[in-house]
């Protein structure tokens, strides 16, 4: 059996037209599906975050603002993603983590929402399943500017819009069961009822085509160290969509947001553009580290990257179907190719035992108490030989956790 499934592997791996990106990053025997938590190292930035440090810090010092670009890197950077997530340039802007931008994102639909459309809606609608951050933030918003929140899972989130919503903030891709949420249909309904639109785009970026121009949608966040591999606290990255841009009204404005910075006005004049949502001064480092990682989508097409990322996902699933026995784990993760992410979740008992033992032989996924194991697919880097070995890694570790515990 499992042969057949090893040699199903190579057959694919074979005919895979990425597999030539893998050498791009820094990768051992290691099973590696936590791209979806953090991306893999590319291989050659270890290289530029040291010139960065060495040449531009240590010699050029100062100048390295204008001469090295590091004054414009938030709005250059923010253009090399946005044909990633389907903007045109100059509609996205990196910085700050994703929290941070889910607050400008959300405070700014609400006062675009006052100044442009309805002041009097009073609902600010959240993805009950979202990610806690923005939930925390979201409730925060809410009091801040004297709104309703409203949680609302996102197969119920066409019913709950009304005349009286403002904004929805819904993730695109569901940290936890890996379920792909309809963005074009979801960002028509709420336009439907008047409201604006904000996006999530953590497991999607990079992962999958986003399309938010061809969508409309209004403003969207996302973190680039996971399918971006940017690195461990990468700065992340507000879209904010052109038509919206000259009312959009930054809760944080600062310094860097500035139509003159150097001006040192006391008085507050946003610059034009995507920059209105820059804050204070950038995170050099990091910020060019993400900029030399992203090297790696040169000449890669996003809708490749989906369909490989389909396609191993159902290998996956098909290789746990055939070596883990009926009732040990459950799949969250949807079936249908129209509402999977790039990972698949498993519940299963004794899911921390079970995952530990996973990584200490080499498959490494992660865990979301209290029970379920998330295996991640980054299609640059993770091949289906990766997938075949995971899946039976797992059967081994789950007959050893399990022995003696009835399957459900
Ligand atoms: C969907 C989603 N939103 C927000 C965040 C948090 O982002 P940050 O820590 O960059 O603020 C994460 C982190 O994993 C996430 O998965």
């Amino acid at each position: 059996m499992s042969e057949s499934l090893a040699g199903k592997a190579a057959a694919l791996d074979a005919a895979d037209e990425l597999a030539g990106a893998r050498k791009l990053f820094a990768l051992d025997e290691t099973v590696y599906l936590d791209g979806n938590s953090l991306g893999a190292l590319p291989a050659h930035v270890p290289a530029r975050v040291a010139d960065v440090v060495t040449r531009q810090w240590g010699e050029l010092r100062i100048r390295s603002w204008d001469e090295s670009g590091w004054w414009t890197a938030p709005e250059r950077i923010g253009d090399r993603i946005a044909p990633l997530v389907g903007a045109g340039p100059g509609q996205v802007v990196v910085g700050d983590s994703t929290s941070v931008n889910v607050f400008k994102a959300v405070v700014g639909a609400i006062r675009l929402c006052e100044r442009t459309g309805d002041p009097s809606r009073t609902d600010i609608l959240v993805d009950a399943t979202t990610f806690p951050t923005d939930g925390y933030i979201a409730e925060s918003a809410a009091r801040m500017t004297g709104k309703r929140l409203v949680p609302v899972a996102p197969a119920d989130l066409p019913a709950a819009l009304g005349p009286n919503t403002a904004v929805a903030l819904v993730n695109h891709v569901d940290f936890r069961t890996g379920r792909l949420h309809d963005l074009p249909s979801l960002t028509a309904a709420i336009h439907e009822a008047g409201a604006l639109a904000v996006w999530d785009l953590c497991h999607s970026a990079g992962a999958l085509p986003v399309g938010l121009d061809a969508h409309g949608v209004d403003l969207a966040v996302g973190c680039t160290y996971k399918y971006l591999n940017g690195g461990p606290g990468s700065p992340a990255y507000l879209y904010v969509a052109e038509r919206h841009q000259a009312a959009f009204d930054s809760p944080l404005p600062g310094w860097n947001s500035h139509t003159d910075p150097f001006a040192m006005t006391s008085a507050y004049e946003a610059a034009p553009g995507a920059v209105r949502g820059r804050v204070g001064t950038p995170d050099i480092l990091s910020m060019l580290a993400l900029e030399a990682a992203l090297d790696v989508w040169d000449g890669v097409s996003i809708d490749s990257v989906r369909a490989k990322s389909l396609a191993l996902t159902d290998f996956f699933l098909e290789c746990v179907e055939l070596y883990v026995p009926q009732g040990r784990v459950t799949s969250l993760t949807p079936l249908e190719h129209a509402s999977r992410g790039s990972q698949i979740a498993l519940r299963c008992e004794q899911a921390p035992a079970v995952m530990e033992k996973l990584i200490a032989r080499g498959v490494v996924g992660d865990l979301r108490r209290p029970d379920v194991l998330r295996f991640g697919f980054t299609p640059l880097y993770v091949g289906f030989a990766d997938a075949e070995r995971a899946a039976s890694v797992l059967a081994e570790v789950l007959a050893e956790v399990l022995a003696g515990i009835p399957a459900a």
